[in-house]
């Protein structure tokens, strides 16, 4: 690792449930041109699983990934997945400096759900509480050793350098929120086995949650309430989603409970948020399979009485035309993977 100069060349690696994706993007400037993006389809248990023969099946997926793409740089910055990652804000009386660190050291076992001697910590300070004038807010994170050190070895295994690990919600704030947003955004990413959410405030994330509810779950709601193959249910439910009026509304009626409650928590974490904070929140962006079933933004604009907007992975990415359509169809897959690429690091 360069102590001065940072590392000039990287990609952004996100390995996902459904598929493993890379972005590599040049110089550090506010908007980056694209050097290469690429990305394989994978086994979806292998993401839930920590076994030694499924990383290496991961690792054997990430080297075709390498090879496909073309990519030289052997540098990484790796997303973690939201459910490895324990978020919280803390309110911390204020003090100075290395005072401050001290402090949260100490207090870090009782914050965490793991021990943290066995995890990796990081914390910013986002500012001055908005409960307490007394007290400064901190956005703390944990992930366990073993996760970190696991990920570490199998992509030590095929050659590459990890510079970087990221949790995947800050990356998706990088790629799909304004920087210059005056105003709280709300990010929401439906994945295949969890949603995420993050909501921004002045550039920082200040609430961040993984729902175990996601696209798969969605999609085995309509394979049991209609009696169809998997194949079947992922077919009407990326073609019809939540329309009322496509197959006189059957598609609609099998899987609205299972998206309600998904929707449920985005209202809680818009009333914690505005409660805490006592400001609303100006816009929701979505990405993940929720930019592309059918009528699920303007459902979920709908019942929280927000602006819904379809997130671009590719805002900040400068593109040839050449490859513009292609990228446009895999932007709601890509927002993590840009995110990461998007680091300056
Ligand atoms: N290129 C694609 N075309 C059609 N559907 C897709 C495509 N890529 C992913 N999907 C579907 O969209 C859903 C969400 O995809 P997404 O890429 O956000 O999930 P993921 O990143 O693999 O999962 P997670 O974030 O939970 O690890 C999945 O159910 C997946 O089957
Ligand atoms: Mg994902």
């Amino acid at each position: 690792m360069s102590l001065l100069t940072g590392v000039s060349d990287f990609f952004g690696l996100d390995i996902g449930t459904t598929a493993v994706r890379l972005v590599e993007l040049r110089g550090g400037g506010p908007v980056k041109p694209l050097v290469r993006y690429g990305y394989v389809p994978i086994d979806i248990r292998l993401a839930v699983s920590d076994s030694k023969p499924d990383q290496q099946k991961t690792a054997q997926v990430l080297k075709d990934l390498l090879v496909q793409s073309k990519v030289t740089s052997r540098n990484v910055v790796v997303g973690i997945p939201s459910q490895r990652v324990f978020t919280t804000l803390v309110d911390i009386d204020k003090l100075e400096g290395d005072e401050l660190d001290k402090s949260i050291k100490l207090q870090v076992d009782s914050i965490i759900p793991t021990q943290a001697s066995e995890s990796k910590i990081d914390w910013v300070v986002l500012g001055d509480s908005p409960k307490d004038q007394n007290k400064v807010e901190i956005l703390l994170t944990s992930v366990p050793n073993e996760y970190v050190e696991g990920r570490l070895d199998m992509l030590e295994s095929i050659g590459l350098n990890v510079i970087a690990f990221e949790p995947d919600n800050i990356a998706l704030t990088r790629s799909l929120v304004a920087p210059d947003a005056t105003l709280p955004q709300m990010v929401v990413d439906v994945g295949q086995n969890s949603t995420d959410i993050v909501i921004t405030m002045n550039g920082a994330p200040r609430l961040t949650r993984s729902i175990p509810t996601g696209a798969g779950a969605v999609v085995k709601a309509a394979m049991q309430n209609l009696n169809i193959d998997e194949q079947q249910a992922h077919q009407f439910v990326y073609k019809f989603g939540l329309s009322q009026d496509r197959l006189e509304g059957q598609i609609y009626n099998a899987v609205i409970s299972t998206v309600d409650i998904m929707e449920a928590e985005l209202e809680k974490s818009i009333k914690f948020f505005a409660n805490r904070y006592q400001t609303q929140i100006e816009r929701i962006i979505v990405s993940g399979a929720a930019s592309v079933m059918p009528d699920l933004p303007a459902y979920i604009a709908n019942k929280t009485g927000l602006s819904v907007e379809i997130g671009n992975a590719w805002r900040n990415v400068s593109v040839g035309s050449a490859q513009q359509n292609d990228l446009m169809a895999l932007s709601p897959y890509f927002g993590v993977a840009a995110g990461l690429a998007e680091r300056n690091e």
